[in-house]
């Protein structure tokens, strides 16, 4: 045998790969993820994240409830707690989202490291090998890259100005059938200020989703993680308010209060609640005790209200700032999307260019931003597209690098 020493130790080196589950084969590094490493250098302004701004953190408040947390309830923040979550968050929760149109009780609520985790355990109790997950294209990156891990397939739905194309459901559905022979697990729906595309499904389709999803018997995963970032227009129903027997709502406190808490929730019919504490069990046994303290401590105080109008205040002027410098600097056969909340917009470049290969110049420029492609589960669209966040950067940075950015498309169209 051909033995690979490792000459510092003078031992076998170890060949992982025949160990490593098959599952995992598809996680490696991709091109773009290392390009997108280089947006993490100072002078580059990166619309590639979905970060929040992070000079609206209420780090005085995060201060006080610690001081406060270990003063008080030290000796239980700091111990293990239940799988589910701290019951007076559940409670919190449970009650405000019934103020939001999601028929939430604290039984029915589980916390999570983040939705992140949400959609993981989605993909650990619902995903066999095979089976296919209905979704709309382009969906989310992190949904994606979750249920890759079960092995999951797609069929997608086309997405408009409108949302989701409520009425290729059923075709999607039909050809889940065909393709496995079984029928796909679940029907995935970002209904507000969806990511990456920035559009909000309207309520017509959020009824007439509701309706196939019965008439199929199609449970429904509705990630929300932006509804309460909205700048225009009036709040819409949850899709879960008209069909809570079939819906997993997912919810976080990334977008609102801070994601380095990892701290989101799952609202879900209560026959589904043992499930997710075992999944949830094997993976982490609860979430951090001490940053659902926190969190209850901050919520209970009642400073989310005021704080959740302040950053959308902050975001509105930001995305338009982003909308007026794109019709200032870009040039006029590329279009976007007009967001009425979140973080993000969804522009469209002509056919020509490929966002891959353009964000190699758009690095030169130092400006970044995430190429359409990785959006499409089955890689079958979006190299004219890319996915520019506004929330992360101060609007005079928007503007240098929209400015930035239309200079290297200008420079791409002239060399097709
Ligand atoms: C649609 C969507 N779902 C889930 C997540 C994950 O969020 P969290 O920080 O709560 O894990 C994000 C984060 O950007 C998202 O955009």
């Amino acid at each position: 045998m051909d033995l690979n020493l490792d000459l510092d130790r003078n031992v076998p080196v170890l060949d992982w790969e025949p160990h490593l589950s098959s599952r995992t084969a598809g996680m490696g590094s991709s091109a773009i993820r290392e390009l997108l490493k280089l947006t993490q250098q100072p002078d580059i302004i990166s619309f590639a994240g979905g970060l929040p701004a992070p000079d609206f953190f209420p780090l005085r408040e995060v201060e006080e409830a610690c001081r406060y947390i270990v003063r008080e309830d030290g000796r239980q923040a700091l111990q293990y707690s239940a799988t589910e979550g701290h019951g007076p968050l559940k409670e919190y929760l449970a009650e405000s989202m019934r103020g939001y149109g999601v028929p939430a009780k604290a039984h029915n609520v589980l916390l999570t490291n983040g939705s992140q985790q949400a959609l993981d355990l989605i993909g650990k109790i619902f995903i066999d090998p095979g089976d296919y997950v209905l979704t709309s294209r382009p969906t989310y990156l992190g949904a994606i890259q979750a249920w890759n891990a079960y092995e999951a397939r797609y069929h997608t739905v086309r997405l408009d100005d409108d949302g989701m194309v409520a009425d290729e459901i059923e075709h999607a559905y039909q050809k889940a059938l065909d393709d496995s022979g079984r029928p796909p697990k679940f029907i995935y729906v970002l209904p507000n200020f969806h990511n990456p595309a920035g559009t909000t499904l309207v309520q017509e389709r959020r009824e007439q989703l509701a309706e196939v999803a019965t008439e199929l018997s199609l449970p429904v995963v509705e990630d929300d993680p932006y509804g309460q970032l909205r700048y225009e227009g009036e709040d819409l129903p949850p899709i879960c308010t008209y069909v809570p027997e079939r819906t997993i709502y997912l919810g976080t406190f990334s977008k609102i209060l801070a994601p380095g808490l990892r701290l989101g929730w799952i609202v879900c019919p209560e026959i589904l609640m043992g499930r997710f504490v075992q999944a949830k069990q094997g993976a982490d046994l609860h979430t951090g005790t001490f940053v659902q303290y926190v969190a209850n401590d901050i919520c209970q105080r009642g400073f989310l209200k005021q704080h959740v109008k302040e950053l959308r205040e902050v975001y509105k002027v930001r995305r338009d700032t982003m909308l007026d410098a794109l019709t200032e600097f870009w040039p006029d056969v590329c279009s976007w999307t007009r967001p009425q909340g979140g973080l993000f917009l969804w522009a469209q470049v002509p056919q020509a260019i490929d966002t891959r290969d353009l964000l190699e110049q758009a690095l030169e420029e130092k400006v970044a931003y995430v190429p359409g492609v990785p959006f499409y589960p089955n890689e079958d669209g979006g190299y004219d597209a890319m996915r520019l966040n506004f929330s992360y950067s101060s609007p005079e940075t928007i503007v240098e690098g929209i400015r930035r950015l239309g200079r290297a498309l200008k420079k791409a169209l002239d060399q097709v």
